[in-house]
């Protein structure tokens, strides 16, 4: 009989190493290696594909098809393509299961097939309290609790269903490896085998992961590169608002978001998330604006807000909710040393509202504005909006999507627009807005603010 091999891997992004580390060359992370037994690769050669000319290859009709949730879908750029691996990450008790079980139910309503949910988690009981919340109460989905892969094979070849989730990926495991499920080789063992499973028979399989107390997959980032779209739902424990982003999709864009609210009777679409966001603003207040941020192909209204008030220690505050720290730091030292304005024994606080996080750097001018705004007491009008990447030198740098911002922002009533002088060269042909190019930082206190001084 062949020898069973022994190798450790790194827990945390899957390195493999002969011996034990403590610590990983590749991702260091520390104490992160686990001992895996690695069955011999079985050599008999399996039965090979044969080569298709690009333009015989059919694309069967109705290529994608929709879950009936149209903010998942959008997500997913369209729809389910049949035979795509979809995995949807995010922390315990987000509402994974949920938009999983609910999104099953518009597919089985929209295409009368049966689908197969698979839970390696949660008893059936327990789902079916679930689906009663959600007024679900379909005979169509069918529900297994199983956690080895190979017998979930066997119930998808005996019903043939529309479309299968696995709930989760770490509490599922093969036969084929001998380690604990959750280990890093059962994840990718398992994903590939889905994977490969999906591409030969068409059936989209939608995996749901567990993320990490950093906020990565847990297991190895290598899930990332198995399938077609991750998908992270996200959103702040303390808010209702949970928002689907997509990170990486082989069939659509990235950076799509797709947002929703969790209500007593499951997830609910957002249709208009800018007035939402914008809801409980509190007017007039300094420290206070709105900015235009850009997820994907939607615009998104988001309010700023600053606090800055003398420390009453020798080093002051710097605390960034929903932006990137760095480059709120990075926009206090341009304000100090561009602008002339000195904040070095100020604690500054930035949040965005609503538990939202923005990536882009089109935040920027807002950010300093409500810094400014906050210092001086000055409050920013409440029908402005401010948008414009800042660059170290103090100039306000022209932002992709100006016009969708714009449009975003008259559509919910704002009157002005404060941007970027290269965003203003276009003509936004809009008589019921006011729109101020501003090419740096004093240009734009000045418009901000009326002649501040
Ligand atoms: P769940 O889908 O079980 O999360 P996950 O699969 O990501 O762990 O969602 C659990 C949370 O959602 C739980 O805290 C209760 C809440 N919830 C509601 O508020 N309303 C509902 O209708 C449902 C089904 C759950
Ligand atoms: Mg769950």
């Amino acid at each position: 009989m062949a020898k069973i091999k022994i190798s450790y891997q790194c827990q945390a992004c899957g390195y493999s190493s002969p011996k034990w580390l403590g610590r990983c060359p590749d991702c260091e992370a520390w104490n992160s290696f686990a001992e895996e037994k690695l069955k011999p690769k079985n050599l008999r050669s399996q039965s090979a594909s044969e080569p298709v000319m690009l333009d015989s290859v059919e694309i069967k009709d109705g290529f994608r098809y929709g879950t009936g949730i149209d903010e998942f879908d959008r997500v997913l750029g369209g729809g389910v393509v049949p035979g795509s691996v979809i995995l949807v990450g995010g922390d315990p008790g987000i509402g994974k299961s949920t938009l999983l079980l609910q999104s099953m139910n518009g597919i089985v309503n929209k295409l009368g097939s049966t689908v197969l949910y698979v839970s390696a988690e949660e008893s059936l009981p327990q789902i079916k309290i679930r689906a009663g919340r959600l007024g679900i109460g379909c005979d169509r989905i069918a529900l297994l609790f199983e956690t080895s892969l190979e017998n979930i094979f066997m119930t998808v070849e005996k019903m043939k269903p529309a479309a299968i989730v696995v709930d989760s990926i770490q509490t599922v495991f093969t036969d084929t490896l001998p380690s604990a499920s959750g280990s890093v080789g059962q994840i990718r063992e398992c994903s590939s085998k889905l994977m490969v499973y999906a591409k030969k028979t068409g059936i989209p399989v939608f995996i749901i992961g567990h993320v990490t107390k950093e906020g990565a997959l847990a297991g190895p980032r290598l899930l990332e590169h198995i399938v077609d779209t991750v998908l992270y739902f996200e959103g702040d424990r303390g808010h209702s608002y949970r928002i689907l982003r997509s990170v990486k999709n082989r069939f659509g864009s990235t950076n799509e978001i797709g947002v929703f609210e969790m209500g007593e009777h499951g997830l609910i679409e957002v249709i208009n998330p800018s007035a939402l966001f914008l809801s409980e603003r509190h007017g007039n207040n300094g420290g206070s604006a709105v900015t235009s941020s850009v997820e994907g192909t939607r615009p998104l209204l988001v309010e700023v807000q600053s606090l800055v008030s003398p420390t009453s220690f020798g080093m002051p505050r710097r605390t960034a909710i929903g932006i990137d720290l760095n480059r709120v730091n990075l926009l206090i030292a341009v304000c100090e040393k561009i602008g002339g304005i000195p904040l070095g024994t100020m604690d500054i606080f930035v949040n965005v509202v609503g538990g939202l996080r923005i990536v882009e750097p089109a935040a920027d001018l807002c950010v300093l504005m409500t810094i400014i705004s906050s210092l001086r007491e000055r409050s920013i009008k409440e029908d402005t909006i401010i948008f414009g990447e800042v660059g170290l030198t103090g100039e306000v740098r022209s932002v992709a999507n100006a016009e969708i911002r714009v449009k975003e922002a008259r559509k919910i009533g704002f009157k002005r627009v404060i941007l970027p002088q290269g965003n203003r060269e276009n003509d936004f042909n809009m008589s019921d807005i006011s729109i101020t190019g501003v090419r740096d930082i004093h240009e734009a206190i000045e418009a901000v603010f009326d002649h501040f001084k």
